[in-house]
């Protein structure tokens, strides 16, 4: 008989690294039913998935008009799912405003999509399922690196931010979990890991049904020793850490380690202690300062990125350079920054004094445009330095693509031979998103 060809899947994914993790998640479960392939047209799939982010409002308002899109130029049979964050927090109205979705699965659920997938107009979106010791199928990208869940969901209550709804309570994963899945990811040829977690200092606090396990270390610090232990593992990112619970014993272990990357966000939000009290982010301006000098001082060659949203309401013009002399103080190496945009179901949706939308952009431009100069000083005292830089992608033209130690970016020409290769690359050239050099 002939061999049935594989389904195929076209899959976007929207928002952090949560999120990719998820996709991968989604696309191993749906293989151990039947072999899926994946595809970029969307007239040639079998299933579409859209796993959305809800973090800010735009996205949310496009998902609607594209829904519309692919319903029109799918094929006959063809299923639409909603999955992720938007999903989590709008539901059933989700197939309300668009009945051509064929079932909507919570970002605290995606285990369950083989399920929903076999269910017309299901809708799976509890926040305190626990997924936390669901032994997911096996999917990467990528086989060069590994993203790892260690924690879900989220314990904080900051006022703008959304994701405590839709991601539910902070659970952390057993650490022997952790373990067995980044040792199998090695033996399948990663050097390298991305630990995942909305608050990654927050580990240890809470587990699921089974518990903790045995030996199970306390928090964060003593999870990055027990993995910095296993063999073959060459490299440790992690994303994020909060700014107040980055303890001396953290940054100690962050700086002295040898397999942790010296890279780290390091999530401001607002440089003004009256705002970040607004958004009960439970930390001062000073205190954010003390703790990046803490950090230049250990590890003066780590790179630091943050995250900054302008107009918040209540912002004032004085709160606004505040934000802009932390930016100064600390030169972050990397900048993602956000005109404040009020979310269903926050506290801060709710403040009255939401500041006009011009204000926000102006503040924005000012903000990015001064981050974009500080950026090329910094690119620019890369030239002729060493980086150690592991290379993971081919790129058309003869180059290839890799990140140094501290997550720049770098180009060199090269070919296949030097894919999952770590080697010292001299910079030749700058700019402000990449580096261009020369392996030694
Ligand atoms: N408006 C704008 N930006 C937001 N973020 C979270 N919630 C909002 C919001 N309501 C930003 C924060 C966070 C990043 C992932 O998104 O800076 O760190
Ligand atoms: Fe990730 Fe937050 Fe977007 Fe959810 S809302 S996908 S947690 S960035």
């Amino acid at each position: 008989m002939p061999k049935t060809p594989p389904k195929k899947l076209y899959i976007e994914t929207l928002g952090c690294a949560m999120n990719q993790r998820d996709s991968e998640h989604m696309i191993a479960e749906l293989n151990r039913e039947e072999p899926y392939e994946l595809t970029d047209q969307i007239n040639t799939a079998d299933l579409i998935l859209i796993n959305t982010c809800s973090v800010r409002e735009k996205p949310v308002s496009k998902l609607f008009s594209e829904i519309g899109i692919f319903n029109k130029h799918k094929k006959e049979g063809a299923k639409i799912g909603v999955c992720g964050c938007t999903a989590s927090h709008l539901g059933d109205e989700v197939i309300r405003r668009a009945p051509s979705v064929d079932f909507v699965l919570g970002a605290r659920n995606v285990s369950r999509i083989n399920e929903v997938l076999h269910r017309p107009h299901a809708v799976e979106v509890e926040i305190d399922y626990d997924e936390s010791t669901y032994a997911f199928g096996e999917y990467r990208n990528t086989p060069l690196k590994a993203m790892v869940n260690i924690t879900i969901g989220c314990d904080k209550s900051c006022t703008y931010c959304i994701v405590p709804h839709t991601r539910g309570e902070e659970v952390s994963i057993p650490h022997t979990l952790i373990v067995r899945e980044i040792t199998k990811a090695v033996e399948g040829g990663a050097r390298e890991v991305m630990l995942l977690g909305q608050n990654v200092n927050g580990y240890g606090r809470r587990f699921g049904a089974g518990g903790a396990g045995e030996d199970a270390p306390r928090d964060f610090t003593e999870l990055l020793q027990i993995i910095s232990r296993i063999d073959g593992l060459e490299r440790i990112r992690f994303q994020s850490p909060h700014p107040l619970h980055m303890d001396d014993a953290f940054l100690h272990e962050f700086a002295t380690n040898p397999k942790i990357c010296k890279q780290i966000h390091v999530p401001l939000q607002s440089g003004s202690t009256r705002i970040l009290r607004a958004m009960k982010r439970g930390y001062t301006q000073e205190n954010f300062l003390e703790r990046c000098a803490k950090i230049r001082h250990l590890a003066p060659d780590a790179t630091i990125s943050t995250d900054v949203i302008v107009g918040f309401p209540g912002e004032s013009e004085e709160d606004f350079d505040a934000t802009m002399a932390v930016l100064e103080a600390v030169r972050f190496d990397q900048m993602f920054s956000f005109k404040y945009s009020p979310r269903p179901l926050t506290e801060a949706a709710e403040f009255t004094a939401q500041v006009p939308d011009e204000i926000a952009g102006a503040r924005l431009r000012r903000l990015q445009a001064r981050h974009n100069e500080i950026l090329v000083e910094v690119m620019d005292a890369q030239m002729g330095r060493v980086h150690r830089v592991y290379f993971e992608e081919l790129k058309s033209g003869g180059r290839i693509a890799g990140r140094a130690d501290d997550g720049k970016l770098v180009f060199v020409e090269g070919s296949e031979a030097l894919l999952g290769q770590i080697r010292d690359v001299e910079i030749t050239h700058t700019s402000r998103a990449a580096l261009d050099g020369r392996v030694i």
